[in-house]
């Protein structure tokens, strides 16, 4: 198989296709290992259009390695903010610091020293040892299993070891070893620009002669996953409770989506609550009966795995009521001012807005 790939000229292909087609991305000017690596966690679960000003305010804000260790964990947060996926970010932070301690803040640069750090799994650490330092090793992303099996019509589930193992060996196998990064970038390239999803685009595809899909008119049969992923529903009761103009809101703790961010006072359900129960189950985190609760607006929010069905409620409590707990979480109060300070997901972002009657924000 390999010579006869190799043959095919399918290397050759993408990498004169990539050099004609590549979009001018600020990583692709200056590819410094911190650079790709920034850029290539950005674009794991985002798109480049969506990444790129994520990309230049995090590169402003932590210019290298030394600046993203001494920065805090709040403030790598704030630069997530609405991203999405923060164990990203968290992890970002802590590999900063491993590059300290163990390379004096110098991105090492092998794939072996790269797969170690936090965060940094086969794809990035490939991604960053064959576009910084061209060392040979494949990357696959859904980009790549999505143009490799359609090309050579591979009915092998791509979310089983086995597929993800055969992928690998077959991006390997192609891979130009003499100009991986460039050959990594083209097919992910190739991916996000042609063969697409929805759209691919075959009359223009440099693979069209050698592609198995082009030939039977199957693109949308590949790639093949064994099974659905299934989402699990959960219903999000947040509560604004303001006292003095003071907002209260808790952070986030481990073990669930949106680790040290910060959210207003939560009731979480696995079903839908009336709002007797709403106002029942309030009162005796509360310890107390609010004097009024109103309801204000209802959100869904879609994550990979999860279905979030939210709604927020204003609750009056009597003058000077603080509270210093909530559900065993410490409370803060904050003005509205100061919510900038306070990394929160993109949910409580909007759940917010709504609140306050703000326009929609752009980013
Ligand atoms: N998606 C993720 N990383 C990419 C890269 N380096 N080039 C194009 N698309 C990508």
């Amino acid at each position: 198989m390999d010579k006869f790939l190799k043959m095919t000229g399918f290397a050759t292909s993408i990498i004169s296709w990539y050099n004609i087609n590549k979009r001018d991305l600020p990583w692709r000017q200056n590819a410094s290992p911190y650079h790709v690596w920034i850029s290539e966690i950005i674009l794991q679960q985002t798109q480049v259009k969506q990444g790129l000003d994520y990309y230049n305010r995090f590169i402003s804000l932590f210019p290298d390695v030394v600046s993203l260790a001494n920065a805090s964990q709040q403030d790598v947060l704030l630069a997530w903010q609405g991203l999405g996926y923060y164990s990203r970010a968290r992890n970002l932070h802590a590999a900063a610091h491993q590059i300290v301690e163990r390379y004096n803040g110098v991105m090492p640069d092998t794939y072996a020293e790269l797969i170690n750090l936090s965060g940094i799994g086969p794809y990035t650490a490939a991604a960053i040892a064959s576009i910084a330092f061209g060392e040979p090793h494949a990357v696959v992303d859904g980009n790549v299993f999505r143009l490799l099996a359609r090309c050579f019509s591979v009915e092998l589930p791509i979310d089983t070891g086995e597929g993800k193992r055969f992928f690998t060996n077959l991006a390997n196998e192609l891979l130009d070893s003499t100009n991986p990064g460039d050959f990594n970038q083209a097919m992910m390239e190739l991916g996000a620009l042609v063969c697409t999803p929805a759209n691919p685009d075959c009359a223009i595809c440099p693979l069209r002669t050698m592609c198995n899909s082009y030939r039977l008119g199957n693109p949308f049969s590949f790639p093949v996953k064994s099974r659905k992923t299934t989402k699990r529903d959960r219903y999000f009761y947040y509560f604004v409770h303001e006292s003095d103009k003071q907002l209260a809101i808790t952070r986030r703790e481990k073990g669930d989506i949106w680790q040290g961010l910060w959210e207003l006072l939560l009731i979480e359900s696995d079903k839908r609550l009336s709002e007797n129960q709403i106002v029942r189950q309030l009162s005796e985190s509360l310890n107390m009966a609010p004097l009024a609760v109103s309801h204000v607006v209802e959100m869904r929010h879609l994550l990979t795995h999860q279905n979030i069905f939210a709604s927020l409620h204003k609750v009056k409590m009597p003058e000077k009521f603080n509270l210093v707990t909530f559900k065993d979480k410490i409370v803060v109060y904050t003005g509205r001012e100061n919510l900038t300070d306070y990394p929160l997901p993109k949910l409580i972002e909007k759940l917010l807005a709504q609140y306050f009657d703000l326009p929609p924000k752009v980013l």
